[in-house]
């Protein structure tokens, strides 16, 4: 046994207050709380209302309360800040990008946005659609604009408004995407910064004619503290990226402990009694126009 190990084994037990980590990032030397264990610091991670989860669609119930999302800001050019946090990269919006309507309480403003990836050729999203793990997720997080932190926001259980947006692989590379793929390679280290100038939201959510179509359900943080003040909604429809993209995104960055920077998303957690909501009237196998006919046929009476 290398002394190292041995170090490692007779320690551990003392080492165990370190630092939270992803699945992939343990190992004897860097003791850190793999996500089963985040509870042990940090409680509400071990609570109810837990994110992510993976959305069951036969389960789904419609909501006509969930009307399209009115977005602000987000084709404005700005200069955002992006920093590596030594678990992820964060880039900072201003407080101009809000977000109001789809049933949501109020208006939100935006406070940053981060991705969750997994390694070059693997899965990587944070929520999962029918067992279905995309390889990337980006979350836009907002707070209710009375609040001025995120961490004010997160006292409050509807304090904070999360977009989830997944991305799916495409043959063909979606050029609007490099401007963060290139502020990825400037914050490869714990703690650098780079500043993005003229991006724009919609540089990276293509299809925004296609946002109208999302799920919505209450969940929390999902990286300790684990708040659960989180009203989040996942849209249906993935944003494209290449393969070649991906490659690049998961090769970039370092973590904190010089490792690379991959596999950053957090295991599915249990629905336990919630609900989870659907904008779709129709589930999409019963929305062709011939079923569309005969449900109007019936209605009328004429079947
Ligand atoms: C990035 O961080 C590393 C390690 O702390 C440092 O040596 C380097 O100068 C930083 N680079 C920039 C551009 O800030
Ligand atoms: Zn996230």
């Amino acid at each position: 046994m290398s002394s190292s190990v041995f170090f490692c084994l007779l320690f551990a037990p003392f080492l165990c207050s370190a630092q939270w980590c992803y699945q992939g990032q343990f190992s004897c030397e860097d003791k850190c709380r793999v996500p089963s264990e985040w509870f042990r610091d940090s409680p509400e991670c071990g609570g109810q209302n837990q994110s992510p989860i993976n959305i069951v669609t036969r389960n789904v119930q419609y909501d006509p309360s969930l009307t399209p999302i009115i977005f602000h800001g987000y084709t404005d050019a700005m200069h955002i800040t992006v920093v590596n946090l030594g678990y992820t990269a964060v880039f900072y919006l201003p407080p101009s990008v809000r977000i109001h309507g789809g049933g949501l309480p109020e208006t939100y403003k935006a406070v940053q946005f981060h991705l969750h990836w997994g390694s070059e050729n693997g899965p990587g999203s944070e929520h999962t659609v029918d067992g279905e793990q995309y390889p990337m997720e980006v979350h836009i997080v907002h707070i209710k604009e009375r609040y001025n932190t995120l961490k004010e926001a997160m006292n409050d259980p509807m304090g904070v408004a999360a977009l989830g947006f997944f991305f799916e692989v495409s043959p063909v590379e979606n050029h609007k995407f490099n401007k963060v793929i290139e502020a990825l390679g400037r914050v490869r280290y714990n703690g650098n910064r780079t500043v993005i100038t003229g991006f724009q939201l919609t540089n990276m959510l293509t299809l925004l004619e296609n946002f109208s179509s999302y799920y919505r359900y209450a969940g929390s943080l999902t990286t300790p503290n684990c708040n659960e003040a989180i009203i989040w909604t996942l849209f249906q429809r993935p944003i494209p990226v290449s393969q070649q993209q991906l490659a690049l995104i998961t090769s970039k960055m370092l973590f904190s402990t010089g490792k690379p920077m991959i596999d950053t998303f957090r295991p599915v957690q249990n629905l336990n009694e919630r609900i989870v909501y659907t904008s779709m009237a129709y589930p999409s196998a019963l929305s062709s126009p011939t079923t569309l006919l005969f449900c109007f046929l019936f209605i009328f009476g004429l079947l």
